[in-house]
């Protein structure tokens, strides 16, 4: 292991900044009031129409395929990383804390072919996941924040997206705990009011706080698995958790009882609740130097739920607790709120059993970006595929998916701690029924792959997570 995994974060000697543990607690905080909170709902993000419709076509054109040309041998070798025709295909990149560095947001943005060289969308990817924390310890908070819309609004021209996600860093700001804010950070805004006013529900970056960022999200791998940020009820479906859910520390399984479903807007209205009362109450003066003044008075217990350790911005647990803890606790999460994996910032330490890799991710670039923690610039890659398996190559799809489905290629490298990382059969339905088109049912097998990598700059690839199952059903789009 290299030295980057000993990161002092949490050294106060060390020259880099210290991590905040926990949400700090007022005398508010403690009383939390009884009123209920008229919930915000936040805005659902639409699909990418045209996206769907080239790659529904493509399915059409593969469907006439299998009818008229099944049986015929196909010679090529098939390369599982170069998607056959009438593959479903989407690739999501997903980034850490920012932490008001906008050359190495730049910097990721452009290693991940999220954006070209002059810092446009560039077309190559459908989504750009970010996971909070662009607010702190840095000078270019504006800029970046302005960044994610402009690619918000060119992604959305191609068909692509970008979600965005609120951290404990950006509820801290609205809630005037401001300990980690440059004071020349404060001037890029002109001044302690402006900022306020900035981060309010009128001003920017407050007003897209407001209405394009999400505490928490899921994001169907396929269309079949739901919309984008929209209400699922997980069902019987092979493909029913074919979702990810980000956010920007975690659910515990202590918020997901209470507050787990409908996923995600039970959790995302508690969130936009809090954050539109603090972004229309007269803001308290900064803390520091003045104390902290806390949640608003009339914040319910929701709210201070939703804010404490074990809610969705602050918690640490899935990356510090004891293996067997989390082993036997995610699984519970994810099966309740519809998604195969959770994956997140915040939490730099990751030091795991497969079990664990198999459904948690930890962004690495989370301390990593930012120029405050001198770390590692890097993205996750995810690479979904959906493919229809052609009768001529189907006996060889099938026996490598009975014989270990599940892989985790993951070797111990300077950032992610990959001891003892080894196959899983997790997920691996014994496909019986052979691909059959009759009566308008065009049920058939399908090889559904799932590929994790991080990018790191300026070219190292590494593999995390390569998932490929067998699974039979309707899965055209
Ligand atoms: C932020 O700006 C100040 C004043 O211009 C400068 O001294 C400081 O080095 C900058 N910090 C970073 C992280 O760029
Ligand atoms: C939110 O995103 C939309 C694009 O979807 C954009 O037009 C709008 O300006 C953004 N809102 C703010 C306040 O930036
Ligand atoms: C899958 O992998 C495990 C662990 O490496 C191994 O014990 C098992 O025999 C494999 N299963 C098959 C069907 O090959
Ligand atoms: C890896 O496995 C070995 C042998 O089972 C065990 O001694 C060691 O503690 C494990 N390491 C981690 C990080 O889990
Ligand atoms: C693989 O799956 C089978 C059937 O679900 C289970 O009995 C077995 O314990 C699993 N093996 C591993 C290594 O997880
Ligand atoms: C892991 O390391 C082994 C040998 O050290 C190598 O053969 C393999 O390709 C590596 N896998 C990945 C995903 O880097």
């Amino acid at each position: 292991m290299s030295s980057r995994k000993q990161r002092p974060i949490q050294d106060q000697n060390s020259s880099s900044p210290a991590l905040p543990t926990t949400p700090l607690l007022s005398e508010n905080d403690r009383k939390p009031t009884g009123a209920a909170a008229k919930a915000t709902r936040s805005i659902p993000r639409r699909a990418t129409q045209t996206y769907l419709r080239i790659v529904g076509l493509t399915g059409v054109l593969v469907l006439i395929y299998v009818v008229f040309f099944r049986g015929q041998p196909k010679n090529e070798e098939q390369d599982p990383n170069i998607p056959i025709e009438g593959d479903y295909t989407l690739r999501i990149v997903a980034v850490g804390d920012l932490h008001s560095d906008f050359q190495n947001t730049l910097k990721v943005l452009q290693r991940s072919h999220v954006v070209d060289n002059k810092g446009d969308w560039s077309g190559e990817i459908d989504y750009l996941v970010q996971t909070g924390d662009i607010i702190d310890r840095g000078n270019d908070t504006l800029e970046i924040y302005r960044f994610m819309e402009k690619l918000r609004v060119q992604a959305r021209h191609l068909g692509g997206n970008v979600f965005s996600h609120l951290g404990n860093h950006e509820y801290m700001n609205a809630l005037g705990d401001w300990r980690y804010v440059y004071p020349s950070e404060i001037e890029t805004f002109g001044g302690v009011a402006k900022r306020q006013f900035a981060l309010s529900l009128k001003g920017f970056p407050g007003a897209a706080w407001a209405t394009n960022y999400t505490t928490v999200s899921r994001i169907p791998l396929h269309p079949t698995s739901g919309a984008p940020n929209a209400d699922y009820a997980p069902n019987t479906s092979p493909l029913s958790h074919a979702a990810y859910s980000f956010m920007h520390g975690g659910i515990s399984p202590h918020i997901a009882k209470q507050y787990g479903t409908p996923y995600p807007s039970r959790l995302n209205d508690v969130g936009a609740s809090l954050l539109r009362r603090c972004q229309t109450r007269k803001p308290p003066p900064p803390h520091p130097p003045a104390p902290y003044h806390g949640l608003p008075s009339d914040s319910p217990r929701e709210e201070h739920d939703f804010y404490g350790a074990e809610g969705p911005v602050w918690y640490r647990g899935w990356a510090e607790l004891p293996d067997q803890v989390v082993c036997s606790a995610v699984d519970q999460v994810i099966e309740l709120i519809g998604v195969k994996r959770l994956i997140m910032g915040h939490t730099p330490n990751f030091k795991r059993s497969a079990c664990i890799y198999a459904r948690i991710c930890l962004i690495r670039s989370n301390t990593g970006i930012s120029r405050a923690y001198n770390g590692a610039i890097s993205a996750l890659s995810i690479t979904y595929t959906l493919s229809p398996i052609l009768s001529s190559f189907e006996t060889e799809i099938v026996v490598s998916s009975n014989s270990n489905a599940t892989t985790f290629l993951a070797n111990s490298t300077e950032s992610y701690d990959t001891t003892n990382i080894t196959s899983t059969n997790t997920t691996t339905p014994q496909a019986q029924t052979s691909p059959s088109i009759d009566g308008g049912r065009r049920v058939g097998k399908w090889k559904e792959r799932e590929h994790i990598q991080a990018l790191y700059y300026p070219n190292r690839v590494q593999d995390l997570v390569i998932d490929e199952r067998v699974i039979v059903g309707d899965f055209w789009v």
